[in-house]
C-alpha cells in the first residue's frame, strides 16, 4: 500500500547532512557553527509581533481559501511597485493567490499538470541543477519525469536556455525557475526571463519562477519576470511568480508567501488548493500585509548581508572560486569534493556546512553540485568571521581538495 514514488526522494537536504556527520564527533573546546540551514538569524520587524497581538481576535475565523482582499490587494501594489508595473496592472481577484510559504506552493502547483502526454508517456517537468528539493519531489510524486537543467559555472549558475531543444519542450507541462538562485545566488536578467516565458508559451508548458530570495541582492534589484515580460504578454499566459517573506523579513516562522501570474492558472490553482492546503490564519495574514508594506527593515536586511559578503571576499580573496553573489545569501564555495570537505569541517572545525550534492538532482562526481559546499551567511557578523577563520583554517592545514 506504500506509494513508491516516495522511495524515489532522498531524505530532505539537512536529514543526509546528519546522517553524513553521524558518527563523527565536531573538534572539542569550540561552538559548533551551523552554516547549513538558511534560516535568517536576524530578527523580524517588532511590526509583526505587534500586528499578531492587535488582531488576536480573529482567531477563532477560517482564513478564506484565497486569503483577504487586503491581503491580495497589498501584495499586487507591492509586486507593481517592484516590477516597474503601472498601478492597478494587477487584479487582486485574478492574479494573486496567498500561500502558507512558497514551499507548499511550489510542491502543490506539480499536481496542476497532466502528468502524463496525449501519447500517454509521462509529462517533463524541468528544473535546474543543483536545486531546492522541493521541485524534484513534486515532479516525482506528481507522476512527472523530473529532467534536472544543469546549472553550473559554465553557464552561468542558471540553465542553459539553448539546451531546451524543441524535442524536449514537446512532452514538457512545467519549468521550475529560481532567480535569485538558491544556491549559487545567479539572477536571471530581463532578456533571459523573456526569452524562457516565450518557450513557455509557445510550447504550452507553465514556467514558476520562484522568486524568494528576490529582495535579498547585493547592487540591482534582480528583475522580476511579470515586469519583464509584460510588454511581450500582457496576460501573464502560462507565467506564475512565487514570493515569499521568510528571507526578505526574516520571518520564515510565519509562513508566509504568495503566487501571482496567468488568472487562468490561479482558478485552478485555488480550486486545487480548497481541497489540499492550509490557508494563513487571519492575524498572521494581518501582519504579512504589514511587512509587506514597510521597506525600512528590508533596506536594513540588505545592507547586514552586504557587509557579510565584504567580510567573505576580504576573507576569501579567489580561494574556493569565491565570487559575490548578485542574490541571495549563500557562499558557494568550490572545494573539489563537497562532501569530504563538510566532514572535515565538522571533525576539525566544528563548522557545519551542506554538501552541494545533497542540493542536487543528479549524483556523482559529474554531478553540478559535487566540488561546492554551501554556507548561509544567515548569522551576525561575529559568527561569519569565526566561520571563515575556521574554513580558512583548516584549508591552510591541508588543501580542502582532494
Ligand atoms: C529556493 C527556495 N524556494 C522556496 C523556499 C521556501 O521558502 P518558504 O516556504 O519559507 O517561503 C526556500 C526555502 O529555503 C528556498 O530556498
Amino acid at each position: 500500500m506504500d506509494n513508491p514514488r516516495l522511495d524515489r526522494l532522498h531524505a530532505f537536504p539537512f536529514r543526509r547532512l546528519a546522517a553524513l556527520l553521524d558518527g563523527l564527533e565536531p573538534r572539542p573546546g569550540r561552538p559548533v557553527l551551523d552554516m547549513s540551514i538558511g534560516e535568517p538569524r536576524h530578527p523580524p520587524p517588532p511590526l509583526l509581533a505587534e500586528t499578531v497581538a492587535a488582531h488576536a481576535g480573529s482567531w477563532n475565523r477560517y482564513p478564506p481559501p484565497g486569503g483577504t482582499a487586503e491581503f491580495r490587494a497589498c501584495c499586487c501594489r507591492w509586486l507593481e511597485r517592484r516590477n516597474g508595473l503601472p498601478e492597478g496592472t494587477l487584479d487582486p481577484d485574478r492574479h494573486l493567490l496567498p500561500l502558507a510559504g512558497t514551499k507548499e506552493g511550489l510542491y502543490l502547483l506539480a499536481q496542476l499538470v497532466a502528468p502524463t502526454t496525449a501519447d500517454g508517456r509521462p509529462a517533463r517537468i524541468l528544473m535546474p541543477d543543483p536545486l531546492y528539493a522541493v521541485y524534484y519531489g513534486a515532479a516525482v510524486m506528481a507522476g512527472a519525469e523530473p529532467r534536472p537543467l544543469p546549472a553550473t559555472a559554465e553557464s552561468g549558475f542558471l540553465p542553459d536556455l539553448d539546451a531546451l531543444r524543441p524535442e524536449l519542450l514537446a512532452r514538457t507541462a512545467l519549468v521550475y525557475l529560481c532567480s535569485p538562485s538558491n544556491p549559487q545566488g545567479a539572477v536571471a536578467d530581463a532578456a533571459y526571463l523573456r526569452r524562457l516565458a516565450a518557450r513557455a508559451r509557445e510550447f504550452d508548458f507553465i514556467l514558476a519562477v520562484d522568486e524568494c530570495y528576490a529582495e535579498i541582492y547585493d547592487r540591482e534589484p534582480p528583475p522580476g519576470a511579470l515586469g519583464a515580460t509584460r510588454e511581450d504578454d500582457p496576460g501573464f499566459t502560462n507565467l506564475l511568480v512565487f514570493h515569499s517573506l521568510s528571507k526578505r523579513s526574516n520571518a520564515p516562522g510565519l509562513r508566509s508567501g504568495f503566487v501571482a501570474g496567468d488568472p487562468r492558472l490561479l482558478r485552478r490553482f485555488l480550486h486545487l488548493r480548497a481541497y489540499a492546503a492550509a490557508v494563513q490564519p487571519l492575524p498572521l495574514m494581518a501582519a504579512a500585509v504589514a511587512l509587506w508594506e514597510d521597506e525600512t527593515h528590508v533596506v536594513e536586511n540588505r545592507a547586514l548581508y552586504r557587509r557579510k559578503f565584504d567580510l567573505a571576499g576580504t576573507a576569501l580573496g579567489d580561494r574556493f572560486g569565491f565570487y559575490r553573489p548578485a542574490g541571495g545569501f549563500f557562499l558557494w564555495l568550490d572545494v573539489g569534493d563537497g562532501e569530504a570537505a563538510a566532514r572535515r569541517l565538522w571533525t576539525e572545525a566544528a563548522l557545519k556546512v551542506l554538501p552541494g550534492s545533497f542540493l542536487s538532482a543528479t549524483e556523482g562526481p559529474e554531478s553540478p553540485g559535487h566540488r561546492y559546499i554551501r554556507l548561509a551567511m544567515v548569522h551576525d557578523e561575529a559568527t561569519i568571521a569565526d566561520a571563515l577563520e575556521r574554513l580558512i583554517g583548516v584549508a591552510e592545514q591541508r588543501d580542502l581538495r582532494p
